[in-house]
């Protein structure tokens, strides 16, 4: 029988506060499975962070230990998946800098997200960050040194990140022309494609911390209806007796993901016919999403009463990261002709 049970998949996730429930559909929701069908390496991208928030990093702390929690609370099994912190890892830096050695500065020059991001956040003269830093040309090989660095297999990512993943195969190929080994010391791994359906926030634009719209994972029950209440609906239904259409209703596209079946009919004809008002279709909305939460919110408290357990995940899996990223040190210092590491140091 073909198994995937030893491909290896890694992904990461930059630690940027409590995470939301387009993160949660979007990442989380889709690792849960992978956790079950694939030797999975999942981190917190501590370093990445770094590349855009250097000035100013004092709640870099609390914002892991969010994103632990949160992980944790979705069911992330620290039994079924490897879950660590990046910068714990040292030998992702070490690859870096090897990477850095053979990547052409062009390579990351053409990167898509390297200008845009440039011109969205490296704006000095409106108040964004100065981005011109070595740091952040290489944010995407810093990528493929944390994909490489375990010889994983797929990564699942989203849209937004297929050049990274594309750069990490170009990179894995250069490596192998210039320091040839039989077998090659990297494989070229494949971009995951799982299912992400886009969220609206409640001001109708994708859920976004940076839109400050979003519903978090841990907001309590009466933050999670007082946001929902105010969310935004079809544009054209104005009275409570004009009928509206869900298809163009942010909050319609939400009870899509969250609602049942038998939900989401009662608002189709519930709206087209103004038989239901707004408030009571945001009712029903929010009565799913309170329920999709609970479970989480319940093991997330759990975990947050206790941070030297969650402490205790996270170097147990840095540590078995470190020994499989080891491993592949080896044999990348091998095919270089670098010293091995003597032992004990
Ligand atoms: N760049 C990714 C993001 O912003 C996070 C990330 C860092 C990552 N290293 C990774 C994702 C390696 C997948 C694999 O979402
Ligand atoms: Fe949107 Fe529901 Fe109002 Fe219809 S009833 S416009 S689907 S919020």
């Amino acid at each position: 029988m073909i198994t995937t049970q030893n491909k290896r998949v890694l992904s990461g996730m930059r630690p940027t506060g409590k995470l939301h429930l387009g993160n949660y559909m979007g990442a989380l929701y889709n690792w849960l499975r992978l956790q079950r069908e694939y030797d999975c390496y999942f981190f917190i991208a501590d370093f990445h962070a770094l590349t855009t928030d250097y000035e100013d990093t004092i709640l870099l702390p609390e914002y892991i230990h969010e994103v632990a929690l949160d992980w944790l609370g979705a069911g992330l099994d620290p039994e079924k998946c490897t879950l660590f912190i990046q910068s714990w890892v040292p030998q992702h830096a070490e690859l870096h800098l090897l990477f850095s050695m053979i990547t052409p500065l062009g390579w990351l020059e053409r990167v898509p997200t390297y200008k845009d991001q440039l011109l969205q956040l490296g704006n000095t003269e409106a108040g964004g960050k100065d981005l011109s830093t070595y740091g952040f040309l290489g944010y995407p090989l810093l990528q493929a040194a944390d994909i490489l660095i375990y010889q994983a297999n797929y990564v699942p990512v989203g849209e937004d990140q297929v050049p990274h993943v594309e750069l990490t195969r170009e990179v894995a190929r250069r490596f192998n022309n210039f320091y040839g080994t039989s077998p090659h010391v990297f494989p070229e791994p494949d971009v995951l494609k799982t299912p992400s359906p886009k969220l609206p926030g409640t001001d109708g634009r994708k859920m976004s911390k940076s839109y400050n719209n979003t519903i978090q994972l841990a907001d309590p029950e009466a933050e999670i209806r007082a946001k929902l209440k105010t969310m935004v609906t079809d544009p054209a239904r104005i009275r409570r007796t004009d009928p509206g259409n869900p298809e163009v209703c942010p909050v319609f596209d939400l009870h899509k993901v969250f609602s049942s079946t038998e939900t989401q009919q009662k608002v189709r004809e519930g709206c087209t016919t103004a038989g239901i008002g707004c408030i009571e279709c945001k009712s029903w909305l929010a009565d799913a999403v309170v329920r999709e939460l609970a479970p989480i919110q319940e093991r997330r408290a759990a975990f947050a009463a206790q941070p030297d357990l969650v402490t205790e995940i996270l170097r147990e899996g840095s540590a078995r990261a470190a020994l499989r990223a080891e491993q592949t040190m080896r044999e990348v210092r091998t095919a270089m002709h670098l010293p091995q590491l003597p032992p004990r140091l």
